[in-house]
This record gives C-alpha cells, structure tokens and sequence, in this order.
C-alpha cells in the first residue's frame, strides 16, 4: 500500500469515526463518496444482505411489512431485515454513489452500466442447499445462476467488452452460512435435524467450507476479481437464540448474556474460513482475483461487550416486539416498538439494526480499501 493510499485511507477513518461518535442513527449523515471508485456491487447471501428478493417468490420467511424499515428511504418496507440500510447497501454507497441496493428479481431492476448494486440474496438462504430448500428461499447455487443470467442481460445492453469490464472492476460482497448453523444444524434445540445425524459439527463445518469454497471458484469463473466473504456472526449473541437454546448448559446464563458455547461455533468457524479463503486466495491469484474476509464477528461482540462507548442501551433483545423471538410476520403491524431503534444493536430478535451494521461496516473498511485498490 503507497502511503499516500495509507494516508487517504486512515482520513477516511478518521472522519468516519468522527460520524459515528458525533450522531445518532437518526442524523446519520451520508459517508464521504471516493467518487474515482466508482464500482458496482454485487451481493449473494442471506437476510443479513438481501433487499428483497423474497418478495418475489414463495419464500417462508419475508419482511416487507411494517414496521420493517421504519427508518429507510420513506420508510419503506423493502424486504430488508432491519430498520433501515443493511451493510451493503453502505458498500454500494462508499463505492459507487447508489443510495442503495436493488433485488436482483424486481421486474422494475434498471440494468446499468457502470455503476450499479445488485443483489441476488435470499433470506433464509446458505452455503448447504437444505438451508433453502426447508424455507423455500434462493439457494447460493441459484444466485450464482441468476448473476449469470444478468450478465447476459448486461452483456445485450452495452456490448460484451463493457460488461466484462465493469464485472472485473466489480466487489462481490458474500454473505452466508448462519442459516446453516441456525437452521439446518442446530435446528430448535428440540431432538436431532437431519445434518445433524449426517455429520459430526467438524465434518459439517468442513461439508460448509468446501460448498462456500466452490461458490467461489463459482464467481471467479464468472469474471469476479474482487471478492468480499463474510464469516458468521457470534451466533451465541443472536436474541432468539438466547432466548430458545438450552439454558441449563455450562457456560449457560440466566441474565440472557451471550451463550459461550454457540459463540465458540461460530468463532471456529471463522478461524477455518479465513484459512481456507487463504488457500482460495493463493489458487486464485493466477487469474487476479482478489480475496478480503469480512469481520462480522469482532466488531459486533465489541458493541455488545461495551454498548455505553456506541450509546447503545439494549444488546440482547430487538427493538420490535418483545424483542425476544420475533422474527418476519411476527414482527409486524401490530407488533409493539421501542422508542428510538438506536439504543438497539438488534432490530427484531435475529438482525441487526441499522445503527449497528454502519459500525460494522466502518469497522471493515481498511479490508475494503484493500480488496478494490491494486
Ligand atoms: C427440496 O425439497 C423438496 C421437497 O420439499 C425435494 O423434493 C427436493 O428434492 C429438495 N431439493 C434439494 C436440492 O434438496
Ligand atoms: C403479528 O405479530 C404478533 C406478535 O407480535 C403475532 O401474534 C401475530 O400472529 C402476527 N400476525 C400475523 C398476521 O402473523
């Protein structure tokens, strides 16, 4: 890195930090666009990343109702999981100037070039195809199909040069695999899930590295040369889970703290992806593509270790209902909600709000910086 680009980017730190300490998610005032950037998004996933997708199809799990997006763009109820903007739609803005990301499967998606944030994630989605498959979401197979499908598309608009093009500029932002924990393999806690009698923890996490590592190769093989993968968050932390896992375990507390023994899954696993994104990166470079991992683990346990020093006030129940288990159609219309949403690391009893994705989106941007420059 030149140290004029160390320097840039330890401002743009600087000043990011300054808008997170000096305002309140209400005032949140837009991040500083780095306007020569100018890149599109491209995002595969989960809840925590789709915009809407499931609005589309016969998926189980949705939020297109109040009072999801209480505090998005006319406080729209686009099919995000949270109260406003979720982590990449703060990438599509840093990179690109888009205010937001768009689904992939809405009919009115405007193919353009140049600068554009697409996403083909699927709430309820993940890295093992039962995670789909048990709620009816887009598995990571079928995303991979949709973006070849857009590429054609984009390809038939502005000429093929132009297309390969702006897909080699492009980031791809990933963003998978609780739902494979949460739902195919830990299930509710409640006798044994079919992965479950298939595979010892190791052997699944392994059966999960390999699926994620193909799903790469999968994006590689498509033009992708900047690639973003997200590791798990501390799945111990998540509020239904507090509130439904087995709490006469060791380690196990009455005072709904984090569950040390599903956050020490989730660190594992983190620990094998990055080692074999490592791996992927070294195979990879032949052909250019660059590989980042993105940090949704540390930061998040920062905010809910010290919630004082981000003013937050409420760490392991969501904003909307009681805040201890719903999730989707649970949380809706007639669903009570807390007063002010950025006291709150979690909006409803799985997600984030958006107060807590922008932390942990700054708090990833020097890896950012480093996958789009060189
Ligand atoms: C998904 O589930 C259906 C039944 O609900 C089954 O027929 C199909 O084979 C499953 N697909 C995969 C890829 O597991
Ligand atoms: C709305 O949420 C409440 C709980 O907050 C739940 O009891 C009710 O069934 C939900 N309504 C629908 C239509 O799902």
């Amino acid at each position: 890195m030149s140290s004029y680009k160390q320097h840039f980017s330890i401002c743009v730190h600087l000043f990011l930090f300054m808008l997170i300490f000096s305002s309140r998610a209400q005032d949140q005032p837009p991040l500083k666009t780095r306007g020569y950037l100018f890149r599109s998004v491209y995002t595969f996933g989960d809840s925590f990343v789709d915009p809407g997708n499931n609005n589309y199809i016969q998926a189980m799990s949705k939020s297109n109702f109040p009072p999801y997006g209480t505090d998005f763009v006319n406080q729209m109820s686009t099919g995000r999981f949270s109260n406003g903007r979720l982590f990449p739609d703060f990438l599509a803005y840093y990179l690109g100037t888009e205010k937001y990301q768009q689904p992939y499967l809405d009919p009115t998606l405007n193919l353009r070039e140049s600068v554009t944030a697409v996403s083909f994630a699927s709430a309820t989605s993940g890295y093992d195809p039962i995670t789909a498959n048990l709620t009816k979401a887009i598995p990571m197979s079928e995303q991979l199909e949709n973006f070849k499908q857009y590429k054609v598309k984009l390809q038939k608009k502005i000429g093929r040069k132009r297309a390969e093009d702006q897909i080699k500029k492009a980031l791809f932002y990933v963003n998978a695999g609780s739902d494979d924990f949460a739902l195919s393999y830990f299930g509710d806690g409640k006798g044994q899930t079919i992965r479950q009698k298939q595979y010892r923890l190791p052997d699944y996490e392994q059966f999960l590295l390999q699926l994620m590592a193909q799903f790469i190769q999968g994006l590689s093989d498509q033009g992708a040369r900047k690639i973003a993968v997200t590791g798990l968050p501390p799945l111990g932390c998540i509020p239904v889970g507090i509130t439904l896992l087995p709490t006469n375990l060791p380690n196990a507390s009455p005072k709904r703290s984090c569950l040390d023994y599903v956050n020490s899954v989730s660190r594992d696993f983190n620990v094998l992806l990055q080692n074999q994104l490592k791996a992927m990166q070294s195979k990879l470079s032949k052909v250019g593509t660059k590989i980042g991992y993105i940090d949704f683990e540390q930061p998040l346990l920062d905010v809910i270790q010290n919630p004082k020093e981000y003013g937050f006030t409420q760490v392991n129940n969501g904003c909307c209902g009681s805040g201890l288990y719903e999730i989707g159609t649970l949380c809706n219309a007639t669903s009570p909600v807390c007063a002010d949403a950025s006291e709150y690391v979690f909006w409803d009893a799985a997600h984030p709000t958006e107060r807590t994705y922008f932390i942990i989106f700054t708090s990833n941007l020097g890896t950012i910086n480093h996958i789009i420059t060189g």
